[in-house]
């Protein structure tokens, strides 16, 4: 591809017309993480979610829907988020922001598949980042559920030479970021990284959406994180929680450099019993789903 090609495709996700709009909740979501969980201004919470009647109706739907199991039926935001609670209520807030983004017809990758990826990358990280004692566990989990938003923006804005790439992927077995890169000349990673910076997102998740593939490194600051949600991403790819095509993904596990900088800088990595956490791995795979399946609906059809 030539520079000229691959420089119109930039000039096009910097023409603000085209990007995808920020969901208006999400940046407030996202700087709720800078605090733990139990110093969560619960009053602002409520008041967040009712100024956003889409997502105000989710949650009323979901803390009355057989998940949380309540005999009353629960009409008020407020108890609408005691009932889902502090544990699962960021995560459910999240998807609820997410899931209007792009309308299902103008994915061209399944997008039950990408969240499916999304949301295990997110558990997995937050897990990792529990294992390591990363001090953010749940800016893990937003890193992981972030980190291939570019490849939205792909499928948005190129349809055409991104369809070409997922073909490319799809048949040769390869991974996207690589058939981006033939193909286009821009990967996932550099268009969601233009995104991150239109939609003003943390610096440290923009990073984590630029640098997951190592195609760029990251500033030592934010290495842990973009590590830990690259170690994940990894994971779920060879455990096949992927895009939905079978990717055949090599993996020497102790030579990647995600491994590689986590056992340097969290040492007590070097003694996870990798054939347990592969097992929990699996558990994550179907909470995933789980959760896909009630944030989009399709346990109901
Ligand atoms: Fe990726
Ligand atoms: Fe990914």
């Amino acid at each position: 591809m030539s520079d000229n090609v691959r420089n119109a495709l930039v000039e096009r996700i910097k023409n603000v017309q085209a990007m995808p709009t920020v969901p208006p909740t999400l940046l407030p979501l996202l700087h709720m993480l800078e605090l733990p969980a139990d110093q969560w201004d619960m009053r602002k919470i409520v008041d967040l979610i009712s100024c956003d009647p889409s997502l105000a109706a989710q949650c009323l739907r979901m803390a009355n829907s057989p998940l949380f199991g309540r005999s009353r039926t629960i009409t008020t935001i407020h108890a609408a988020v005691i009932t889902i609670g502090t544990g699962r209520l960021w995560d459910l807030l999240t998807a609820f922001c997410l899931m209007d983004l792009a309308p299902a017809e103008q994915w061209l990758l399944d997008p039950l598949s990408f969240w499916e990826h999304s949301f295990g990358c997110a558990l997995i990280s937050r897990h990792l980042a529990q294992i390591v004692g990363f001090s953010q566990p749940d800016k893990a989990y937003a890193g992981g559920l972030l980190h291939d938003i570019g490849e939205m923006v792909n499928s948005l804005l190129f349809p055409k030479e991104f369809r070409a790439a997922a073909d490319l992927a799809f048949t040769e077995e390869i991974s996207l970021v690589e058939a981006e890169q033939y193909v286009m000349g821009i990967s996932h990673c550099e268009a969601g990284r233009l995104l991150a910076d239109h939609w003003h997102m943390p610096e440290d998740l923009a990073q984590v959406i630029r640098c997951h593939h190592h195609e760029v490194a990251p500033t030592p600051e934010h290495a842990a994180l973009v590590m830990i949600v690259s170690l994940a991403d990894l994971l779920c790819r060879v455990r096949g929680m992927d895009y939905g095509y079978y990717e055949a993904v090599q993996v020497d596990l102790v030579a990647d450099p995600a491994w590689l900088y986590l056992v340097r800088e969290f040492p007590r990595l070097r003694d996870v019993d990798l054939v347990r956490l592969s097992h929990e791995l699996d558990d994550y795979a179907s909470e995933a789903k789980r959760i896909v399946a009630a944030v989009f609906r399709t346990d109901s059809k």
